[in-house]
């Protein structure tokens, strides 16, 4: 014990004696602890050990997650405790005072600096929060925060995606020698509240280790949590008219060419299937990094439908110059029945009005490749984009 103690100790037993807890003693035993009291001291007698901090994060509330600016939104409440050498008493000294609170001001706090964050990286700059010190010197500090960290997400698997978003804490100012982390019972971040509308919280993990930068060692603790999409909205609003869309587009080859509605309709389902793709993209970032295979997937199945409109304009170009010829071979026809040729010369001459069976043939054709496209396309999406469990 340090002249420090020796100090407290002359004056507790000195002190006023009352064993009942009252404002008056309450504000002696203030007066006492406060009256030589530093807050740009490390609160530890022996300055060579080090101020070990614990720190407890509960995250309320999914504010939001920005998937196109790429940041984490969370609502967050503390739990940072540590403990003050020189704000120690013993209760039967000062009428049976336990715990009291104190001005965050007037007291050393190990300030946290949250890497990556989007809003200022000092966590607690603000003075507002009280404290609460234990006669033993144990200090609990709840201050709550929104953090807005930057978080690069990854929407591959878009609509079933799970992103991971870290937090790193570090009292930037001190050393590793001098203030320590450590994670106490992390394992509640989601105690309060698992659910957002689009979100479902999945998991969470934390490590605490240290690492040199820039010529100094600093204790760091990081937690990462999990986030899984609710996927059924994007099921229900994009996934399913998106398929509808395409089967759609296959009916093209279906419709008879002289409804004239042929190239209307796979145009239709061209512009529809642009919309989407253009919805879709609105909830993606504006990142080349990696593929996206939803808006992979549209944009073949896009390249289908230009393809579905191309093959109608020529089939429905030779369907009408070979209708135009076999009128005429019809003419042709009669008129080779009033000059009466027969035989080998006449099959010859009739043979091309033969072409309407064709054309029927080539649809049916069309129809079965644009399937097999969009089967595979198809198969491959969902190959891929595995829902996750
Ligand atoms: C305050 O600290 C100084 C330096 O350690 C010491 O000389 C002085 O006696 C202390 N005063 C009180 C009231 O504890
Ligand atoms: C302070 O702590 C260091 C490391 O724990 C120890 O080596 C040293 O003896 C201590 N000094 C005093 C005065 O207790
Ligand atoms: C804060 O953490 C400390 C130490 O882990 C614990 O004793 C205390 O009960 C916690 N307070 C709350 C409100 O969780
Ligand atoms: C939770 O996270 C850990 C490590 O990040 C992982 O090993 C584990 O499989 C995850 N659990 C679930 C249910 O996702």
């Amino acid at each position: 014990m340090t002249h420090y103690g020796l100090t407290f100790l002359f004056l507790f037993c000195w002190g006023p004696t009352a064993q009942s807890e009252t404002s008056d003693s309450l504000r002696t035993l203030h007066k006492i602890l406060f009256s030589n009291y530093s807050t740009a001291i490390r609160p530890q007698y022996n300055q060579s050990e080090p101020t070990v901090v614990g720190l407890k994060l509960f995250i309320s509330n999914l504010i939001e997650m920005n998937e196109v600016q790429q940041f984490i939104s969370l609502s967050c409440f503390f739990n940072i405790s540590w403990t003050d050498e020189f704000l120690q008493w013993k209760p039967e000294h000062h009428g049976g005072i336990q715990k009291m609170q104190v001005e965050s001001a007037n007291i050393w706090k190990p300030y946290l600096d949250l890497y990556s964050s989007l809003d200022d990286t000092d966590l607690f700059g603000d003075e507002r929060y009280r404290l609460s010190v234990l006669h033993d010197g144990r200090v609990t500090w709840h201050p709550t925060k929104t953090l807005r960290v930057s978080c690069l997400m990854n929407v591959e698997k878009f609509p079933f995606d799970v992103q991971e978003c870290s937090l790193t804490f570090s009292p930037l100012q001190y050393t590793f020698e001098e203030v320590q982390l450590e994670a106490r019972d992390f394992l509640s971040v989601f105690a309060i509240s698992k659910r957002h509308g689009e979100w479902e919280a999945v998991n969470s993990s934390v490590i605490v280790f240290s690492h040199t930068f820039d010529g100094n060692k600093l204790s760091i603790l990081s937690t990462s949590v999990r986030y899984k999409r609710q996927h059924m909205f994007f099921v229900l609003n994009f996934m399913v008219p998106i398929i509808m869309l395409s089967l759609l587009n296959l009916l093209t080859f279906w419709l008879p060419n002289d409804s004239g509605e042929k190239t209307s309709f796979s145009i239709t389902v061209l512009l529809a299937l642009t919309v989407f793709l253009t919805t879709v993209s609105s909830y993606l970032p504006r990142t080349s990094s990696n593929m996206i295979f939803i808006t992979t997937y549209i944009t073949c199945l896009l390249l289908q439908s230009g393809l579905t409109v191309l093959a109608t304009i020529v089939m429905l170009y030779f369907h009408h110059r070979n209708k135009d010829l076999s009128e005429r071979e019809e003419d042709h026809v009669a008129d080779l029945n009033a000059k009466r040729i027969t035989g080998c010369q006449r099959l010859k001459a009739v043979w091309g009005s033969k072409c309407c069976n064709n054309c029927l043939k080539i649809d049916v054709l069309m129809f079965l490749i644009f399937f097999l496209a969009w089967c595979t396309t198809t198969f491959w999406f969902f190959a891929y984009v595995r829902v996750p469990t």
